[in-house]
């Protein structure tokens, strides 16, 4: 009985995973800081700003939503500065996921391991919904072209305020509602990045750093024009009306949807040249230029209309043209596309990565995910299959809900990420720390007391629905993982219960 409760806690050891990286079918080394850099804020930058930044500031938090961001960007600060000692110690793919089984054992390393599906899978159907939106509007606005709006929408939605279910009706050109079908852009984009991923990291990175450069030249601009059109009046009352201080945290948990892909990073860990500088560089680096451009961009938003007034769909486009800036918004929108689309890109990276260390280490069938493509060396079918999960989540549920719960789940990975540094400098002091976190354990306490925080205001619903996720994957852990771990087949031998 001891030793059924001991398994699951049995842990990785660094050691171990080093021989590994040496051992096998391997990624390519790579990718420098800057293109860690590079796809880190790629993976960042999208739906959260684009679209988030508009509904929490409308519903939620008013021109306070500045210090929800704040206070998200603070959190993820305390988890990256985490993410990068336990990365530079550790710099094999799978992120928070690999770094929970050297450290916390192999039951919370699967929890870790499945609760990124929803960070790095659900997260990309959120940002394809996004996608889909600016599609459109770039399609009428350029083109004169519509698509059939039953072919642009979930067939469900979900109301932020009041927390209910819908089917969603949409307005036809001929004036009448229907139902909804499915979001078909979604669809068509995340096919478009499937195939680009399949053919080689080579390839996504270079095109994410022009689309990096792209979109963050686009933000600065709309920075730099919206400037001059802040009303100062429009910043009081500071405070959403209806909502007061409890605005700023709440739309604190819903901004940090936004923050979402920098830690992905790490995930790449096994593509980096240098890992123990670039990944620290990258992450940190990633996450600050991130927050710079959102309070800006927020402050610009919500001082150049009352925050009543901001559109909750497509909003920095929305604020420039009720401003007569109509080829800036124009601009924006195009921009809002570029960005979306890399945000896509590293999530569908990211997440293959994730599987593939599982599947390694026997918590999934190997055959499926860490198939590794002849040629493009690629994990392939693990690609297409998150290809197909993303493509179905974007098409069917409403943005929204996906991003809540994309956001509760990265939040729970982050409490975990940040407990697990502490944890091994207790287990295990003497290990190589290239990147050692300073003031341990005020940094670890901070990351979880922040992060949980906005667990905490993401709400009961939020909790259920994590929790169901959560469960699923505990079945699947006891009914296929736990048995053909290559943990447990070792322990067995040395046992000689094998
Ligand atoms: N942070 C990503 C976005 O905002 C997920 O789109």
């Amino acid at each position: 009985m001891g030793s059924y409760f001991s398994s699951f806690f049995r842990r990785k050891d660094v050691d171990h995973l080093f021989r590994e990286m040496h051992a096998g079918e391997r990624l390519n080394r790579r990718l420098g800081a800057v293109s860690l850099m590079a796809l880190g804020i790629g993976a960042t930058i999208g739906t959260g700003l684009y679209v988030q930044t508009g509904l929490v500031a409308n519903r939620l938090a008013g021109p306070s939503i500045v210090l929800s961001l704040l206070l998200a960007a603070v959190g993820c600060g305390f988890a990256a500065l985490c993410y990068s000692e336990l990365a530079s110690m550790v710099p094999v793919a799978g992120s928070a996921y690999t770094y929970a089984y050297a450290t916390l054992g192999e039951l919370v390393a699967w929890i870790i391991g499945w609760d990124l599906i929803l960070e790095y899978a659900l997260g990309s159907s959120a940002v394809a919904a996004g996608w889909s939106n600016y599609f459109d509007d770039v399609l009428r606005h350029t083109l004169g072209i519509a698509i059939d709006p039953r072919l642009q929408a979930a067939p469900w939605e979900f109301d932020v305020e009041s927390k209910a279910f819908t089917l969603k009706q949409v307005l036809m050109p001929d004036g009448q509602m229907a139902q909804a079908w499915f979001n078909l852009p979604a669809i068509a984009i995340t096919a478009i990045i499937t195939v680009i991923l399949v053919i080689g990291i080579r390839e996504s990175a270079g095109v994410n750093a022009a689309v990096v450069v792209l979109n963050v030249g686009v933000i600065l601009t709309v920075i730099g024009l919206g400037v001059w059109y802040i009303n100062p009046d429009n910043y009081h009352p500071f405070l959403h009306e209806k909502h007061g201080w409890r605005g700023v945290p709440e739309g604190a948990g819903k901004m940090f949807f936004a923050y979402i892909g920098f830690d992905s990073i790490s995930t790449n860990a096994e593509e980096a040249r240098r890992p123990q500088r670039d990944l620290p560089i990258g992450i940190m680096g990633a996450l600050f230029i991130c927050t710079i451009l959102y309070i800006g961009a927020a402050a610009v938003l919500t001082g150049v209309l009352p925050y009543q007034q901001i559109d909750v769909k497509a909003p920095m486009a929305a604020a420039l043209h009720a401003r007569g800036l109509t080829f800036a918004g124009t601009l924006v929108s195009l921009g809002v596309l570029a960005g979306m689309t890399s945000s896509l890109l590293v999530g569908n990276l990211s997440q293959p990565r994730i599987l593939l260390a599982m599947s390694r280490d026997g918590l999934l069938p190997r055959g499926l995910f860490a198939a590794i493509h002849p040629r493009f060396r690629t994990p392939w079918k693990s690609t297409i299959l998150v290809g197909v999960f993303v493509a179905l989540g974007a098409s069917l549920a409403p943005l929204e809900f996906l991003a809540d719960l994309v956001s509760i789940g990265t939040l729970f990975a982050f409490v975990v990420v940040s407990a697990a540094v502490w944890i091994m400098r207790v287990t295990n002091p003497g290990a190589t720390r290239p990147f050692r976190v300073p003031w341990i354990p005020f940094v670890s306490t901070m990351g979880i007391a922040i992060n949980g925080s906005m667990i905490y205001f993401l709400g009961p619903d939020n909790w259920i629905r994590l929790l169901v996720w959560l469960v699923i994957g505990l079945v699947i852990y006891f009914g296929y993982s736990r048995r053909h771990s290559n943990l447990r087949a070792r322990s067995s031998e040395a046992s000689g219960t094998g």
